[in-house]
């Protein structure tokens, strides 16, 4: 693994709403060069950008329209290019995200492929034989285009699905993966990838990543094999490219597909959704750090440990404050309980990715939909930076903004809680600050859980000579630790306070300590 990937700790950029520097209302790549310092003064060494690209923005630029053209409104190549000086010149690194699975509808390619008579890009998305004929199991569009055929479609109705073949295939429009066609999509996915490399940018957030290969099996064999041999080929040209998976299957991601990293996702109401967001329309919420949740870290561990320890040597699998996918966590915790959320991933194996906004626990605004943002749009509003007009995010009039930002005299900004000793803000610097200290962080290969156990809110977990336990319940609780009395042990840092007699420790309600170890 690339040596910097041990110790990133990822911001996200939603570039749309971080920082207008043209006051035209949406934020820009200026934007995000004036406000460097301020990421990495987070301890964030490292930057995901959603996608920049040329887009008619049905689904916020995960419509892409030209994998090589930057969309205009946030500036210029030229621009994104000092971007990335600028990230490198402050010892960071920055990943674009890469869209392959789709294009946008308004694509060239599908363009040309959407054409009746046969032309290079004929095969570069799925098409049936004939209109009449249905891609059973697959959403697909007919009767819009002049070839005649139907096409799959990978997410919305605006992105039709690139084709990397069929795993089986068991029609004759289904193509195998190494039929000229697909690979052919491979081979301009590789190309595009280099482009942006060659300009300077350091790797990729790649979107649904399992979607390439139809039809794959559980294992996605199909779409690890398409995805190992792109990379590598890559890897060739650009040995320390990184690339982290949208896929939630760290097994597969890093394990076969040659990822470095993969994330742990909201999916399916899993484990990770128990820690911040499982909660339901009911009014039920039962997230593992509310004070008053009665869970155990346990319904988290049990689906995490099995998939971490069979990566745990090969990569990085993520954990996320959140991402412009789902609600903001501050939608349901209060700050004591974010401090505790934040410092339990930020202590724990794999590259934490922080949400722009999370750090000051931005909220979830109730929204219409924007750009195929639906229940999204909401957590996706502008940074607030400070209280002076439009949060300090842009000089346009009101009405001019990208989405409105959040009103009211307590909402929270920057500027405030930097003033504020006790803030979110100042919790994310210190563990931060910690993690980037001490060099147990980056074994990513050391987690040791100490105690946890049904029916228990605390619990601890090692890593190397370091140890962390976490009381989120409202009542105190004491924690045993065996063999504590052997070492001698240096507190690193505490929200609340632990007090230890032999291995017990009397953890305060809702504290989280940090111990190094001698
Ligand atoms: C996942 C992205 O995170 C999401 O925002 C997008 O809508 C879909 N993939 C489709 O590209």
């Amino acid at each position: 693994m690339t040596e910097w990937l041990k110790r990133a700790v990822f911001y996200e950029i939603y570039p749309q709403s971080f920082r207008d520097s043209n006051g035209d209302g949406i934020g820009d790549f200026n934007g995000i060069i004036e406000k460097l310092d301020y990421i990495k003064g987070l301890g964030c060494n490292a930057i995901w950008m959603n996608p920049c690209y040329d887009s008619p923005f049905r689904d916020a630029g995960y419509d892409v329209r030209d994998y090589k053209k930057v969309a205009s409104r946030y500036g210029t190549e030229e621009e994104l290019c000092r971007l990335f000086e600028e990230v490198h010149a402050r010892g960071m690194h920055i990943l674009l995200d890469l869209v392959p699975g789709h294009t946008s509808e308004e694509h060239p390619w599908f363009r040309e492929s959407a054409k009746e008579e046969r032309n290079e890009y004929s095969g570069r998305y799925i098409w049936t034989d004939n209109w009449f004929q249905r891609a059973e199991g697959f959403p697909y569009i007919a009767g819009e285009c002049e070839r005649n055929g139907a096409y799959i479609l990978n997410y919305f109705k605006c992105q039709p699905a690139l084709n990397y073949g069929f795993l089986e295939p068991k029609e004759t429009w289904q193509k195998p993966l190494d039929h000229p066609d697909c690979l052919a999509t491979r081979a301009a996915m590789i190309d595009i990838m280099c482009y942006w490399l060659e300009k300077g940018c350091d790797g990729f957030r790649v979107d649904m990543a399992d979607s390439l290969v139809k039809n794959d099996d559980a294992d996605k064999s199909g779409t690890c094999l398409v995805w190992s041999d792109m990379i590598a080929r890559v890897h060739k040209k650009y040995p320390d490219a990184s690339f982290v998976s949208e896929w939630n299957n760290p097994a597969a991601a890093i394990g076969k597909a040659g990822f470095q990293m993969d994330f742990f996702l909201d999916w399916f109401g899993n484990g990770y959704n128990l820690l911040m967001r499982d909660y339901d329309d009911s009014g039920r919420d039962d997230s593992f750090f509310r004070q008053d949740s009665r869970r155990s870290i346990l319904d988290f561990l049990e689906e995490y440990m099995p998939k971490y320890e069979k990566i745990k040597d090969k990569g990085l699998y993520c954990l996320i404050t959140g991402n412009h996918d789902m609600i903001r966590a501050a939608y349901n915790l209060k700050e004591r309980e974010l401090k505790l959320a934040y410092a339990f991933l930020f202590t724990m194996p794999g590259a934490p990715f922080l949400y722009y906004g999370d750090e000051i626990g931005m909220r979830y605004q109730k929204l219409p939909c924007r750009e195929g943002g639906y229940t999204r749009t909401g957590s996706r509003t502008p940074m607030q930076w400070d209280q002076s007009a439009n949060c300090g995010f842009s000089a346009a009039e009101r009405e001019a903004l990208y989405l409105p930002v959040e009103q009211g005299v307590d909402i929270p900004t920057v500027a405030a809680q930097e003033e504020r000793a006790d803030s979110l803000l100042h919790t994310v610097r210190d563990i931060l600050a910690i993690r980037g200290k001490y060099a147990d962080f980056a074994d990513h290969a050391n987690l040791e859980i100490v105690s946890a156990s049904d029916g228990q809110r605390s619990f601890a977990y090692r890593r190397g000579s370091l140890l962390m336990l976490c009381n989120p319940s409202g009542v105190r609780e004491t924690l045993v630790v065996d063999n504590m009395e052997q070492r001698s042990w240096e507190k690193l840092y505490e929200i609340g306070a632990g007090t230890w007699q032999g291995n017990s420790c009397l953890l305060e309600g809702q504290s989280f300590v940090i111990l190094s170890g001698r």
